[in-house]
């Protein structure tokens, strides 16, 4: 059985104070609701904050980046060990920000991938074409090369989540058709069922649909086989509307 997951990526959103107040509305929201997988990525700054509030919770919570060294001279950056200690279970990889804005490459996001493994915090690694690459027929092959670089040499027992986000449709309101979704998550199971693990692996890995979800659209998402839950992004900064997404059973 795959695990269902609603997770939360708050980008740059939500201080400390702001995480606070937060968390004291949405936890008691989910009260009841903790058969699936919740997971809400504060901005480092807040991490501590989070941990504070979420410590007798079953809402986890992750970090949206870290670098692949344990410690060293690298001024600003945060690694998968210091997450560790903060009680982090979970971390973006590869977001379609991170790559556009930071450059960040599969092959860079490969060794982050590993070095959160190796600190037991599961990867979310996100993944997904851009729209000129899917208007140039070029969806299949961007999201190969994605999965393939990005989760190369990783072992059959490593934990890890998938997240497909067609980068059209992040922050835009444009969601992608279930069909849409259905054909790429279909792609990207079968990718990892012959590049990186075997097919029964592949069939345990949960992949999640990111990309404008909200409470209107994710019920039908939520009903496709392939769909294991999903990242929010502008609807989960609304404690309401993140509730409602997982009361859709998946
Ligand atoms: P969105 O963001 O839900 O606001 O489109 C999704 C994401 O960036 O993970």
């Amino acid at each position: 059985m795959r695990r269902k997951v609603i997770a939360g990526n708050w980008k740059m959103h939500f201080s400390p104070l702001e995480t606070e107040k937060f968390l004291n509305e949405l936890v008691p929201l989910l009260e009841n609701k903790a058969g699936l997988d919740w997971i809400v990525f504060p901005p480092s700054v807040s991490l501590f904050k989070a941990k504070e509030k979420l410590n007798k919770s079953f809402i986890k919570f992750g970090a949206q980046n870290c670098h692949q060294e344990q410690k060293g001279a690298f001024t600003g950056e945060i690694s998968a060990l210091m997450l560790k200690e903060l009680g982090c279970q979970y971390c973006l990889v590869g977001h379609s920000e991170r790559r556009q804005y930071f450059n960040e490459t599969s092959m860079a996001c490969n060794l982050k991938i590993k070095a959160l493994i190796n600190q037991g915090i599961t990867p979310i690694y996100c993944v997904g074409e851009t729209l000129k690459e899917r208007e140039e027929g070029k969806t299949e092959k961007v999201l190969k090369e994605q999965i393939t670089s990005g989760l190369k040499d990783i072992n059959l027992n490593d934990s890890l989540v998938v997240a497909y986000e067609p980068v059209w449709a992040i922050g835009t309101g444009v969601v992608a058709t279930p069909q849409q979704v259905e054909e790429a998550h279909k792609l990207i199971r079968l990718c990892l069922a012959d590049t990186v693990f075997n097919q029964k692996r592949a069939a345990e890995i949960s992949i999640l649909y990111g990309g404008s979800v909200k409470p209107e659209n994710s019920q039908e998402l939520s009903m496709l086989s392939q769909v294991d839950g999903f990242l929010v992004g502008g609807a989960s900064m609304v404690a309401k509307s993140f509730a409602q997404i997982g009361q859709i059973p998946l």
